[in-house]
């Protein structure tokens, strides 16, 4: 049997028996904000730099797309920079929801575009969003973004409700002294809105020296729950995410916890990243990465860079348990903007 048809046939597992069934593909670097903690500095966002001759174009985009379906994955989240910033992204999300075997679509977004373009990414073929949301008050929210409009994203949010791209979900970095005090007004939002509002800790990407400032375990915001009402937690809803998730008993959305530092999920990660200049990306962690550039005219060749992405994923046996340590054996030198989070 020729190789690539035997590959095809197996699944897309790395060598510690984990199956690859996600990717997420950054489309941009550019965010139409500036969050203090995902940029490694502050023009960093703006910068013009991609208008150059790296950035995929639509044609890679579904070129990539094509290659990793084929593969075996299912899944693919269209991530940034700012992916809504790109003028061709109902292009990209249309040609990508064509792909016969995909079977879900989403995209994370800061949501200060969505009101206009929700029911456009609907039509398209989009099936869900992460907004990502750090804080509920204005003044709050344009000291983190950089001047980012609170209102816009909310309504963004609002928008992606009635365009159906559900269930949506909310991201919030939780950071120490910047919005831990507003983590009632947080877990208060699921109540009555069908939103899963998702806390994530802090990460120092780019071994920060000063992670230690803002970071805070996740145990805060169960404690701040139970004082609305009992927590129960939601059985079997991992969904092949990073998230646990819990219930305040009667709301209709649900709390998630995403741990990746003092709980990291390692073992059951189930994902590939490819950057907005065209590298696989095996970890987050990791500085490894692979150019697909060279081979987007040969499908076969692309197959097996997947392949060698794949082999070069990190043992999650190595992986340290206790934040401190973790932080420790971080690699990366790209900013969370520049790999796609
Ligand atoms: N730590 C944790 N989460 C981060 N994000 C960006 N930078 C960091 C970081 N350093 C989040 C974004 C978005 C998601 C994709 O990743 O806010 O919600």
């Amino acid at each position: 049997m020729p190789r690539g048809v035997s590959q095809l046939s197996s699944k897309f597992k790395d060598p510690f028996g984990r199956e690859i069934t996600y990717l997420r593909l950054s489309v941009t670097e550019q965010c139409n904000l500036s969050c203090f903690y995902c940029r490694s500095h502050p023009g960093e966002c703006s910068r013009e730099r991609e208008t150059g001759k790296d950035l995929l174009t639509i044609e890679d985009c579904l070129t990539i797309g094509q290659v990793a379906v084929e593969l075996g994955i299912t899944r693919i989240r269209l991530t940034g920079g700012e992916p809504l910033v790109r003028p061709d992204i109902l292009e990209i999300t249309g040609g990508l929801a064509a792909l016969p075997g995909l079977k879900d679509l989403s995209l994370t977004t800061n949501g200060i575009l969505l009101e206009k373009i929700a029911f456009k990414l609907a039509e398209a073929g989009l099936k869900r969003v992460n907004i990502s949301l750090d804080s509920l008050d204005e003044a709050n929210f344009r000291q983190i973004t950089n001047g980012g409009k609170l209102h816009s994203t909310l309504k963004g949010i609002e928008k992606s409700l009635q365009a159906g791209l559900t269930p949506v979900k909310i991201n919030v970095v939780l950071l120490k002294g910047i919005n831990d005090h507003e983590i009632e007004k947080f877990v208060r939002m699921t109540i009555d809105q069908d939103l899963d509002v998702r806390f994530i800790e802090y990460m120092p990407t780019q071994g920060q020296k000063k992670w230690s400032n803002f970071f805070l375990p996740l145990e805060k915001v169960l404690e701040v729950a139970e004082r609305i009402a009992p927590v129960v937690p939601v059985e079997g809803e991992h969904g092949g995410g990073p998230a646990q998730y819990v219930r305040m008993k009667g709301a209709t959305g649900k709390i998630g916890l995403i741990s990746p530092l003092s709980r990291h999920f390692c073992d059951r990660c189930n994902r590939l990243r490819v950057t907005s200049d065209g590298k696989i990306k095996p970890c987050l962690f990791s500085e490894a990465e692979i150019d697909l550039r060279p081979y987007f005219s040969d499908k076969e060749q692309l197959k097996a860079k997947f392949y060698e992405a794949l082999q070069i994923k990190p043992d999650p046996q190595k992986v340290a348990t206790n934040p401190v340590d973790r932080v420790m054996q971080f690699e990366g030198k790209r900013s969370m903007t520049q790999i796609g989070g």
